[in-house]
């Protein structure tokens, strides 16, 4: 065992539906010794993630639970240390998935991408330059495959995926609409993503009368990150040959029993639309090229983004929660203390 000490955020209980930051303690443990080929990073920033949900539920899903009494799986940034790999050399910056905690040892295995040291914050590499700009990228160019001219609403629209994709349609030529919630987020759609409307669906009075008004021409692609009744709502606008990416389930409030919906089997059949689930996950041998591309974006300042930082490990717990229930503005990250 090394003397160095490990601050942890550990899973003590299986949520059902969102967790709350009573599923969670703070632990302190050593750090243990490096072996061949290992290599000890310092996180610096943990990334919260609305999958975080899922890999804390037992419902059915992509990937396996996180086991109750581990440390909670996470995206992180973070420098290396020490190191007896040849591969990753000390100072260097990696993002991957390297948990709610502190320290990290990796083999390599859940490394993301190395950080180069250059003008860009390595914050972005869990938000932009990251899964969500990656999930942006691919679930916008490669599903719904969206042409110049066309109408492209996208919900979760402010948030660190959504303000990516809209941002994106607009590089493309097309016309841009958001849905979020508050006046707030609206504002940022607006005036920060260049969205070229928006829709706050927690206030409007009738947001079936506020899609109609805001895609006359109906929806050429939607990308969807919430389903529930903003979904509803958009189905009842696609336009012939629409193309839905289904990226986000945000607005179910629990995965072990799914609420039944409307039927949209006719709306898909009548407008010949095509509906794809979508997992960045699958993009692995891909990533940079998105990530070289939206840093061109970036750096030309074609693309903004906003990170919302909480200071300190002890806002973990409850972080989660946080952005179910829409209070993030912009990617939610933690600065390690
Ligand atoms: N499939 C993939 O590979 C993949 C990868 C990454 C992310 N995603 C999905 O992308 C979506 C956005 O992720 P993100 O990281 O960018 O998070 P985010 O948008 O920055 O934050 C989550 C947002 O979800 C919205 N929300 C929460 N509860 C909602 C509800 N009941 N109804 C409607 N909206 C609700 C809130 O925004 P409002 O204020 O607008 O309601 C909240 O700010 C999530 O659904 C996530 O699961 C999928």
């Amino acid at each position: 065992m090394s003397n160095m000490e490990n601050r942890r955020i550990i899973l003590n209980a299986r949520p059902v539906g969102v967790p709350g930051a009573e599923f969670f303690s703070i632990d302190t443990a050593p750090v243990d010794d490096l072996s061949a080929g290992q290599f000890l990073i310092k996180n610096m920033y943990l990334s919260v993630d609305p999958a975080m949900r899922g890999w804390a539920n037992d419902a059915p899903n992509y990937s396996p639970p996180v086991p109750v009494g581990d440390v909670m799986r996470a995206f992180a940034v973070g420098e290396i240390v020490a190191s007896e790999n040849l591969d990753y050399a000390v100072g260097e910056l990696v993002a991957g998935v390297f948990g709610w905690q502190r320290f990290a040892i990796s083999d390599g295995s859940n490394i993301m991408r190395r950080i180069a040291c250059d003008d860009l914050s390595p914050t972005l590499a869990l938000g932009v330059l990251g899964l969500n700009g990656i999930t942006a990228y691919f679930g916008l160019l490669d599903v719904c495959n969206p042409q110049s001219g066309e109408t492209v609403i996208v919900s979760t629209s402010a948030g660190a995926v959504g303000s990516c994709v809209g941002q994106i349609a607009k590089i493309q030529g097309c016309k841009a609409v958001g849905i979020t919630g508050g006046p707030e987020k609206i504002a940022l759609c607006l005036n920060e993503f260049g969205y070229d409307a928006a829709i706050d669906y927690k206030n409007a009075s009738d947001i079936n009368a506020e899609i109609s008004a805001a895609c006359p021409d109906g929806v050429n692609c939607y990308f969807d990150n919430t389903c529930g009744p903003i979904s509803d709502a958009v189905f009842e606008h696609l336009a012939l040959g629409a193309r839905i990416t289904v990226c986000g389930t945000a607005s179910l409030q629990e995965w072990e029993t799914i609420p039944q919906g409307p039927r949209i089997h006719r709306q898909l059949m009548v407008n010949r639309a095509r509906m794809t689930g979508f997992l960045v996950l699958d993009y692995n041998a891909r990533y940079m090229e998105a990530v070289d591309q939206l840093a061109i974006w970036v750096r030309s300042g074609q693309i903004s983004s906003r990170e919302h930082i909480l200071d300190g490990m002890d806002h973990a717990p409850g972080a989660i929660e946080m952005l179910y229930r829409g209070e993030n503005t912009g990617k939610l990250l933690i600065k390690v203390d």
